[in-house]
């Protein structure tokens, strides 16, 4: 008791602090998140997202070897797919010689060892921007899981070694885990976005892709039909545990930030790595106020990392993943 106990005692130095830390960020905490785009030579910075890119694949095979020499080891892949190319099946997703399939070879043509997660969901693909098929609407279930299978089928065959599904369509990943077994995908694996809120944080995301919902009569406007309302906590848990039982490897919180309450409950709860999505919304706000001088940039990156981390995740996707490695030193 006072004045025996005295917790100011442990940070009297930077030597001590860092001794007694129980929260380290490192380069294997990060999943890296690349926007890919058809073409040659392009590098096209995201006006909503500063410092970021679209790249071609040429260029995508430069940045891999960049992250790797930095010691990220892990990607988490995205296509912007042009117009014409877009139907409300999605119908392209499944062309295996499709921006998506050919990212997937170019990256493990450049690093082998690279750990390669791909985005499953339509609202690249879709002619509506939407997540599944729209009818009436309406985003219609099961016919859009039907989709989000055989586009995991092929990524796995373009060897992907992860699907990561965004969609939060019911019961997909069930269906997913039991084609990848059917057609020999053993060792493939599931990351689902579980818990993933219908969230306002997405907007320069949905810039970067030209992915947000189309304006017009009969499609709906945002995806609350699907995504979870950001007022519910019990049923992050019931999806996650969902989700598990289906057969996925790794779970998703997302956002980030707004939601380190969930993970820390979902971390609390299931036995299997938690990932967390520190969304674009996020890394955009941090950018713009430090542009202004209004806040320290790497200052508040860390912070906010460090947070996400202490709150459970074992996986941190992130915009910020080579700022804070190079920050690291
Ligand atoms: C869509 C998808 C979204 C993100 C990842 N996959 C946006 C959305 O649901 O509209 C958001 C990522 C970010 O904002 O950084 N399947």
């Amino acid at each position: 008791m006072y004045p025996l106990i005295r917790p100011r005692r442990l940070r009297t130095s930077e030597a001590l602090r860092s001794l007694v830390r129980e929260t380290i960020i490192s380069p294997n905490d990060f999943l890296v998140p690349l926007f890919v785009v058809e073409g040659k030579g392009i590098k096209e910075e995201i006006p909503s997202m500063p410092n970021y890119y679209r790249l071609s694949l040429d260029n995508l095979t430069k940045e891999v070897k960049e992250l790797w020499q930095m010691g990220l080891r892990s990607v988490l892949l995205f296509v912007k797919i042009p117009d014409n190319l877009k139907d409300n099946q999605g119908s392209e997703a499944l062309n295996e010689n499709g921006l998506m399939q050919l990212a997937i070879k170019t990256v493990k043509n450049a690093c082998p060892d690279m750990l390669v997660m791909t985005d499953v969901a339509l609202d690249p693909y879709s002619s509506y921007g939407h997540d599944g098929i729209v009818a009436d609407g309406l985003i219609l279930n099961d016919e859009s899981v039907d989709v989000l299978t055989e586009m995991s089928v092929s990524h796995a065959k373009a060897g992907a070694d992860f699907v990561a599904p965004s969609d939060m369509m019911d019961g997909r990943i069930l269906s997913i885990r039991e084609a990848l077994e059917d057609e020999g995908y053993l060792n493939t694996g599931i990351m689902a976005y579980s818990a993933k809120y219908a969230s306002a944080f997405y907007g320069p995301f949905r810039d970067a892709l030209d992915s947000a919902p189309v304006d017009i009569k009969n499609v709906p406007k945002d995806k609350k039909t699907y995504q979870m309302d950001y007022a519910n906590r019990f049923e992050a848990i019931r999806e996650t545990q969902m989700d598990i039982d289906e057969g996925a490897d790794i779970v998703m919180v997302k956002p980030g930030l707004c939601y380190l309450d969930i993970v820390r409950e979902i971390k609390n709860e299931v036995d299997v790595p938690v990932a967390v999505y520190q969304v674009s919304g996020e890394y955009a706000m941090v950018k713009a106020a430090a542009e202004k001088g209004w806040l320290d940039h790497d200052a508040v990156m860390m912070e906010q990392l460090t947070a996400i981390k202490r709150a459970g995740a074992n996986i941190i996707a992130s915009y910020f993943a080579k700022d804070a490695v190079k920050l690291l030193g």
